[in-house]
């Protein structure tokens, strides 16, 4: 054998090797794409015809569904906490306050119900779900594993501990995310969701008003007229309006965030602020392009294997919105 093909087999082998590694690794967590190929064969398209409905008569479901899916994994791992009412629940925290898209997986929840009771759990549903809202407005899809099952608590002292903020640093958010094995190229890659959506002046005004170590008090980095604009649409953290995220293109799934925050026009903080650190600034001009619909796709499956309950853990609830 020449060396030439003892390193194309050894190479081979690596390969085979670490394909191994990568499906024991996602059957050891219990979950399979086509998991409910012989439980519930339709689920998928049940989900899409479901979040279509809603998006229909909705737009804002799709990027309100989104924050969901990541609002659950980030915060006991994806197992539909975030989707349990309660007084004392992760919807009762103060960063979520604005989350929506209930109603939307209820809907889904209901229709799939309907064709196969009692077996396809809610954390499924909220990643299915999030992947529809990404192609309903315009974005890729990409495979999405079930086999996830929903868990028994929910508490409103969690999301505060486990999300991350606006106002945090590059290396805090790098920080937070390596806390649910995402890197710097998958994080950057994730916050590409605020393509699409809105952002509240409550999340807004430390930018304009109280900014660490200005001079001005507002975020340096801002471009006049886009201070401006916000200033008037935010003269406190009170203010209601809702501010695309995107100022180009709000509704579609795209790229052109990346493009914003390159040309200093990030409506979050910490979105512009993924071009101060050597580490996230050449994985947003890597995305600022084609490459950002695989990018997504591939660190939305990273995301949604967080912390998951497989097997027998947990259970599959019948009301999104209470345990069993
Ligand atoms: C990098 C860290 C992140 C921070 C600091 C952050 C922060 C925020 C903030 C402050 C808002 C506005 C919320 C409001 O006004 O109520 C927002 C909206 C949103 N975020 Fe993030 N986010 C991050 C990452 C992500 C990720 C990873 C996803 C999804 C995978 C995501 C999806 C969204 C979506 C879709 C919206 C718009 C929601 C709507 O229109 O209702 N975010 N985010």
């Amino acid at each position: 054998m020449s060396i030439y093909q003892g390193g194309l087999v050894a190479a081979l082998l690596a390969v085979a090797i670490s394909l191994t590694c990568l499906s024991s690794h996602a059957e050891a967590q219990g979950l399979a794409v086509g998991y409910y190929t012989n439980s519930c064969p339709t689920v998928e398209t049940i989900i899409y015809n479901s979040m279509w409905d809603s998006y229909t008569r909705d737009p804002t479901t799709a990027p309100g569904v989104l924050r969901l899916a990541f609002h659950d994994c980030f915060v006991r791992g994806c197992d539909a906490s975030v989707l349990l009412d309660g007084v004392d629940s992760e919807k009762a925290a103060a960063v979520n306050v604005n989350l929506h898209g209930f109603d939307a997986i209820d809907a889904a929840k209901t229709a799939v119900e309907d064709a196969c009771p009692g077996t396809v759990s809610c954390a499924d549903i909220l990643q299915y779900a999030a992947r529809d809202s990404v192609l309903l407005t315009g974005g890729e899809g990409w495979d999405v594993s079930g086999g996830r099952r929903d868990g028994f608590t929910s508490s409103s002292a969690d999301p505060p501990l486990e999300l991350p903020l606006q106002t945090m640093t590059v290396p805090e958010l790098l920080a937070n995310f390596a806390a649910k094995n995402l890197n710097a190229a998958h994080m950057v890659a994730l916050s590409g969701s605020h393509s699409i959506g809105v952002a509240h002046c409550q999340f807004i005004v430390d930018r304009l008003y109280n900014y660490p170590n200005s001079a001005t008090g507002s975020d340096p980095s801002l471009p006049a007229d886009l201070l401006e604009f916000l200033k008037t649409q935010c003269p406190d953290s009170a203010a209601t309006p809702e501010i695309n995220i995107d100022e180009v293109s709000p509704g579609t799934f795209d790229s052109q965030y990346f493009d914003n925050i390159i040309r200093n026009r990030g409506v979050i903080a910490s979105d512009q602020h993924l071009m101060d650190h050597t580490s996230t600034q050449g994985e947003v001009a890597a995305n600022n392009g084609p490459a950002f619909g695989g990018n997504f796709g591939r660190a939305m499956v990273v995301m949604a294997r967080f912390n998951v309950l497989t097997g027998s853990a947990g259970q599959i609830r019948t009301n999104c919105r209470q345990v069993n």
